[in-house]
């Protein structure tokens, strides 16, 4: 059996075991494979079988499988339509509804990889949003479960692929370059709290406005720990609050009846008013 074939079979024993959906990883197999056979490799192991036997006898390798299955691809104004709806339509709204009630406008974004969602979500608010309410307070939580990723949040600093999509003035006012890189303006920087958080144990204190949950829990944990994780999380949106999902992933909407679909183009969903 070759060496690729020898991986899939491994994943699909190792993937369910883990809460894990084989689906989610069709595309990112490639890259999971390889580091897997990295530790193979520095193990000294002969193959597949053997790790697998070497796991069932270390049970604390779970932990280093957990990160090896971690995907952290992402990029500014990811899913370029839901930013348009946000900043046309869903936040203003939202903003009006806060500015009535005298509070702060609340958003989380879980998963949030090197800070691309939240510092997406603050240039929004800074240059668009925030023009129509000035008044208004915004406060945006990030949460992520890599040490290396909230790093490389907090020095804000990406390589121009990832900006692209930024429209061209934000970009020239926002970033500036360094070394190659695009670093992020720190006033923008600052409207953004980092926790690290691992979203299966813990889930900032709610309640939210705007919740991202984007290309991870839908993605990438099997229908029943997705599920188990989405009634927590729909559970911490005000009455009317948003829930943005991946473009591609699946949402159990049937299984969560305080919840409506939205936005069917961008997976957008909205918590039904208990009035
Ligand atoms: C594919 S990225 C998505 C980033 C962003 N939400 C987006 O859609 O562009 C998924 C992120 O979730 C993080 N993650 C994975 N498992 C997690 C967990 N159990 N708790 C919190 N974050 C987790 C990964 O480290 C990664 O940075």
């Amino acid at each position: 059996m070759s060496n690729t074939n020898e991986c899939h079979q491994f994943l699909q024993w190792v993937l369910p075991r883990m809460g894990l959906r084989r689906r989610g990883y069709r595309k990112v197999r490639k890259q999971v494979c390889k580091r897997i056979q990295k530790r193979i490799a520095e193990l000294h192991l002969s193959g597949f079988t053997a790790y697998r036997r070497y796991i069932e006898e270390h049970p604390e390798e779970w932990r280093v499988l957990d990160v090896f299955t971690r995907i952290t691809i992402s990029r500014f104004y990811r899913d370029y339509r839901s930013w348009e709806i946000l900043g046309d339509d869903v936040l203003p709204d939202l903003a009006e509804r806060a500015l009535e009630e005298r509070r702060a406008l609340r958003c989380w974004s879980a998963g949030s990889a090197s800070g691309e969602e939240p510092y997406s979500l603050a240039l929004l608010w800074h240059y668009q949003v925030s023009k129509k309410v000035p008044q208004q307070e915004i406060e945006i939580i990030a949460t992520e479960i890599d040490e290396h990723m909230l790093q490389r949040a907090a020095d804000a600093c990406y390589p121009g692929g990832c900006i692209k999509d930024v429209p061209r003035s934000i970009r020239a006012e926002s970033f500036r370059k360094k070394e190659g890189e695009y670093c992020l303006n720190r006033k923008i920087c600052d409207m953004v709290t980092f926790l690290q958080q691992d979203i299966r144990h813990t889930m900032p204190e709610g309640p939210f406005d705007l919740i991202f949950c984007k290309n991870l829990v839908g993605m990438y944990y099997t229908h029943e720990k997705a599920l188990e994780l989405f009634k927590k999380i729909t559970g911490k949106l005000t009455d009317g609050g948003f829930l943005l999902i991946g473009n591609h992933e699946p949402f159990p909407l049937e299984e969560l009846p305080h919840m409506t679909l939205y936005n069917r183009g961008v997976n957008m969903y909205r918590k039904k008013s208990s009035e």
